[in-house]
């Protein structure tokens, strides 16, 4: 039962990073109408330190999605398990996930939010897998980019658990 955690991405370094985004997003939405809507239940941690290092006012929504089908984004469904309540018309919206690895939900996320007329819509990783990546996308904003290993903590789990860990890690047995 007592799994042993490699650590990848320090609580140091993952604090810099964030250090970092937040300038460059403040930088970059001077004098727009920024929403963070944050992606359920992985990107809670990395988008409650985000938004605390951005230095401008936001208005932020959370939603819940999965996608199916054939798996690509031009093709596939997306599941909205739990939507926003705001109006995104007009807005820019800024999309805060935990991690990019195919990218299908992503894909029809955005799609999704565009079609509900936001001015404009990117979007922000902690963390970026480009090994697995199907759908055709990118994001704007990257935290770290990471081996094809599955990880753990910052919000990501393992069954559910580990999402609470300051680090990102990886499962020595997995
Ligand atoms: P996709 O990009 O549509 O494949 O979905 C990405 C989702 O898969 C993320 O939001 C995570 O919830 C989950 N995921 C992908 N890679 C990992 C990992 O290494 N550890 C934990 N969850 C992961
Ligand atoms: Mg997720």
């Amino acid at each position: 039962m007592s799994e042993e955690i490699k650590v990848l991405i320090s609580r140091e370094e993952i604090e810099k990073k964030i250090a970092l985004l937040g300038k460059q997003i403040t930088e970059d939405y001077k004098g727009g109408n920024l929403v963070i809507i944050t992606v359920l239940k992985g990107a809670f941690v990395f988008a409650a330190d985000l938004v605390r290092s951005i230095d401008l006012p936001l208005t932020f929504d959370f939603m819940a999605a999965s996608s199916y089908g054939a798996g690509t984004c031009s093709s596939g469904n997306i599941n909205i398990k739990k939507d926003i309540d705001i109006d995104i018309a007009g807005k820019d919206v800024l999309i805060v996930e935990d991690i990019l690895d195919t990218g299908n939900t992503l894909c029809l996320l955005k799609k999704l939010l565009k079609d509900r007329g936001a001015k404009s819509v990117k979007i922000c990783v902690a963390l970026d897998k480009p090994a697995r990546r199907q759908a055709d996308i990118s994001a704007d904003y990257v935290g770290f980019e990471v081996p094809d290993l599955f990880l753990i903590g910052y919000g990501l789990d393992y069954n559910e658990l580990y999402r609470d860990l300051p680090y990102v890690g990886v499962l020595s047995n997995c």
